[in-house]
């Protein structure tokens, strides 16, 4: 299979590549090297949901490039992804002796990319990391763009999700498809979720095929080919590229949308996300929904407010929700309470400033509008849409 490298255009000095291909672990050891050729040490952060043999791998790699390796195991939970783990990851790092030419890797999926690139953000006020995703979602989402954080829990108990972080781009992104043999279903499917929300907004940024090409293979994606997977991979970071190369610190007007565009899905996502008894299956053993599901539940009630607003066909809703269902994606939910009480929780979105609802409204062809306080009937309707 052909290795294909997005690039990620930013400043001009801090441009990355993201290698997308199948077993890369001898080529992100070179690359590693090529990036940090005086680098005596590198220090790995694994998941400790990968098969032990993945870290081996990189572990004898990045030897056979001439550096000394030290590894740290984290378990990726939204818990875990906090201040004491940040922590140990700091404590490990100046126990390793880890200088600032050292690079960081971040073996795993968005947890441990997140929690180590902050980490890699604030030790010797920066030192280079790799992003090595080992999950769908990381490998078009979160690996690429340079958010990273961790968790807070404040004294009332709650969790506050990403609330603490940093803007640190990686040096390399590199998503090697064969480690994804080892990823449940349902971890694949939370993947596969922001990859058709991508085919949402793909038309803006050079990509106006992807819904039909998604369309296309979707039994292949389900088999898991890895050409298929490769492919699907590369064009989602190529949007999500993009995306960032034009508002890298989402800072954009909100009506040009820039980086917040990505956010589509995620308002009525976010707020059911939260809700522990919903089951995408309806089965409770199911339960909480995962954030793929959120997100696909969140992108049906977006295309349903589109719609009422005329923004997008009905045809559209309807060609998402099939695809969705055929990837075993929830479309409806049993068990949404009022839907004044799922407009009160999405008002408590991290994006509403200043009392503000703003969605990401698709349009036809790959288009999307952010809505500023969109008609409250009309948001109201949107959220009866996924009520099964
Ligand atoms: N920085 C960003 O721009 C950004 C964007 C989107 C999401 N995120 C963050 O990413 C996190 C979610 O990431 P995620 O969906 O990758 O979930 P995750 O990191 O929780 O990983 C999901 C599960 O898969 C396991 N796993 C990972 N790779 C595996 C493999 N190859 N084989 C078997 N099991 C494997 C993990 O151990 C974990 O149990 C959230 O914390 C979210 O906030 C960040």
């Amino acid at each position: 299979m052909t290795l294909s490298r997005v690039h990620v255009s930013l400043d001009g000095t801090r441009d990355y590549e993201v290698l997308v291909g199948h077993s890369l672990t001898d080529s992100v050891a070179q690359r590693v090297r090529a990036i940090c050729p005086t680098a005596a040490r590198a220090f790995i952060v694994v998941d400790a949901g990968l098969p032990r043999a993945a870290s081996d791998h990189l572990t004898s790699a990045l030897s056979s490039r001439q550096f000394a390796t030290a590894t740290i195991t984290i378990r990726p939970s939204e818990a875990d992804k906090s201040l004491e783990t940040l922590e140990r990851i700091l404590v490990a790092l100046a126990e390793s002796k880890h200088e600032r030419r050292d690079p960081v890797i971040a073996l795993g999926g968005g947890i441990v990319g997140d929690v180590t690139g902050f980490a890699a953000a604030t030790y010797r006020r920066g030192v280079p990391v790799v992003q090595c995703p080992t999950t769908l979602l990381s490998m078009v989402d979160a690996s690429v763009g340079g958010k990273t954080g961790i968790n807070l829990r404040t004294s009332d108990g709650s969790l506050k999700k990403n609330l603490v972080g940093a803007f640190h781009q990686p040096r390399l992104v590199v998503a090697d498809v064969a480690l994804l043999s080892s990823l449940p279903d349902r971890q694949i499917r939370a993947g596969l979720a922001e990859c058709v929300k991508h085919t949402l907004l793909s038309g803006q940024f050079g990509d106006s095929s992807l819904l039909s090409w998604i369309e296309s293979v979707a039994q292949a994606i389900l088999a898991r080919d890895p050409a298929t997977l490769a492919e699907l991979v590369s064009r989602n970071v190529a949007i999500k590229a993009r995306v960032v190369a034009g508002d890298e610190r989402e800072e954009a007007e909100s009506a040009a949308g820039g980086r917040a565009l990505l956010n589509l899905g995620h308002t009525f996502g976010h707020a059911i996300e939260t809700l522990p008894d919903l089951s995408p299956t309806g089965n409770p053993a199911d339960a909480p929904l995962h954030h793929g599901e959120a997100v696909a539940l969140g992108t049906m009630a977006a295309l349903h407010a589109a719609t009422s607003l005329k923004l997008a066909p009905s045809a559209l809703r309807d060609r998402v929700g099939t695809l969705f269902s055929r990837l075993s994606l929830p479309t409806n939910v049993r068990g949404l309470p009022s839907g004044e009480r799922v407009l009160e929780l999405m008002g408590h979105d991290k994006k509403v400033q200043g009392g503000v609802l703003r969605l990401v409204l698709p349009c036809d062809g790959g288009v999307c509008n952010v809505v500023e306080n969109p008609d409250r009937a009309i948001v109201l309707a949107a959220i009866e849409s996924i009520r099964a």
